[in-house]
């Protein structure tokens, strides 16, 4: 699993520059305290509250290892994918998700895995879950989480589904992937899941309520439900961010393509309240900031918004395809001429944007 950062902050200065005895006990209180905190600690609070910028508007070397991806890689197998505009789709329930699922997109969704799970601490779910046995991980992707879930609780058996076949066949033995469309009727028995977890599934779902009514029948009495997801809307907490911010307009225009589907991008935010209106009990949400780019000063939130920058800035033309031409249409020619302004505006480091990330579970009431 991906580790999360655990290197302590800065040393206190030396001697010569340390506090006189004389400060007040409360300052040496506060000193020891932050002495104590992991970076990790630092990271969720200062995700969780405001992102202290760096004192410059240079890379610090994050940009230069920096590599675009806009080639498209053939798998061999044509039978069970589509494709389109040189990119390769899910072929089962063909059209039900807008975006690809070739080798370079399955690389992106593991950088997103890191991004997410360095953002969280190093932790894998919030849900408070003692001694799971059944863990369902909805569109799994990669199955990279399923896979760190089938380590992290080797008792437990743990199923990925998903649309489209990519998941690796090298397994722990209590990991399994299985194609199947989370919209329809599950094979999970009633009352027979401890956990249900969706993950960046927002530009996904059509239903919520219906596949949050399907988990509450399948969850045992006491189990758990958890959805993380991003809320795509560009913020800015210090004035930085202009009114035309071409990346606050590229999400806005993937809301509106994925629209047409039935999609609701900015879902996020109403997941807490979906889960009480399905009945769930015990209901919690964090709500972290992910900054797009490398501006902040903190080296990890540094790294994760490396790494959003990358997600987004890598992903320009798999995001935009489906929901752009299909929904739409657009050429790919227009969307090409779109991305031009997109792709300056995510390296410039002037601007201190971000986007906030939702955490949110709930638990069937029962014993369990
Ligand atoms: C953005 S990826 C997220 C992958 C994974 N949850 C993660 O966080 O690493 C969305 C995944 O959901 C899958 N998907 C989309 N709609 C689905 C559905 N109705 N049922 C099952 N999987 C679906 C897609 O094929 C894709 O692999």
């Amino acid at each position: 699993m991906v580790e999360g950062p655990h290197a302590p902050v800065a040393p206190a200065a030396d001697s010569a520059t340390q506090q006189p005895q004389t400060e007040s006990p409360t300052e040496r209180q506060v000193e020891r305290q932050i002495e104590h905190q992991t970076q990790a600690q630092i990271v969720a609070l200062q995700a969780a509250t405001t992102i202290e910028p760096g004192t410059d508007e240079s890379d610090d070397g994050y940009g230069t290892d920096y590599d675009s991806r806009a080639s498209t890689s053939i798998s061999s197998s044509v039978r069970d994918y589509a494709f389109e505009h040189g990119r390769r789709y899910h072929q089962y329930r063909a059209g039900q998700y807008q975006f690809p699922n070739d080798e370079p997109e399955q690389e992106r969704e593991d950088m997103k895995h890191s991004m997410v799970v360095h953002l969280c601490g190093g932790k894998l779910h919030y849900a408070p879950l003692k001694n799971p046995q059944q863990i369902i991980d909805l569109g799994t992707g990669t199955g990279i989480w399923a896979i760190d879930m089938g380590d992290e609780y080797p008792s437990a058996q743990v199923l990925g589904t998903d649309l489209s076949p990519i998941q690796p066949s090298f397994l722990p033995p209590n990991v399994r992937f299985m194609v199947d469309d989370a919209e329809s009727p599950w094979f999970s028995a009633p009352d027979s899941l401890d956990f249900v977890h969706a993950r960046n599934m927002c530009a996904a779902i059509k239903d919520w309520p219906q596949l949050l009514s399907q988990a509450y029948t399948c969850l045992k009495p006491g189990g758990w439900v958890e959805i993380q997801d991003p809320h795509y809307q560009a913020r800015c907490d210090d004035g930085t961010m202009n009114e035309d911010y071409p990346v606050a307009k590229f999400f806005n225009t993937v809301k509106e393509g994925l629209a047409v589907f039935g999609v609701d991008l900015l879902g996020a935010k109403k997941n807490a309240d979906l889960l009480r209106d399905a009945g769930f009990t015990n209901v919690e949400e964090k709500v972290f900031k992910i900054p797009i780019g490398v501006w902040p000063r903190n080296k990890t939130m540094k790294l994760i918004g490396l790494y959003m920058r990358s997600v987004i800035y890598d992903g320009l033309q798999a995001i935009s395809l489906g929901p752009f031409t299909r929904g739409l249409h657009w050429t790919p020619e227009e969307i090409e001429v779109f991305l031009i302004s997109v792709r300056k505006a995510l390296m410039n480091q002037a601007t201190h944007s971000y986007v906030t990330f939702h955490v949110v579970y709930g638990q069937k009431p029962g014993e369990s």
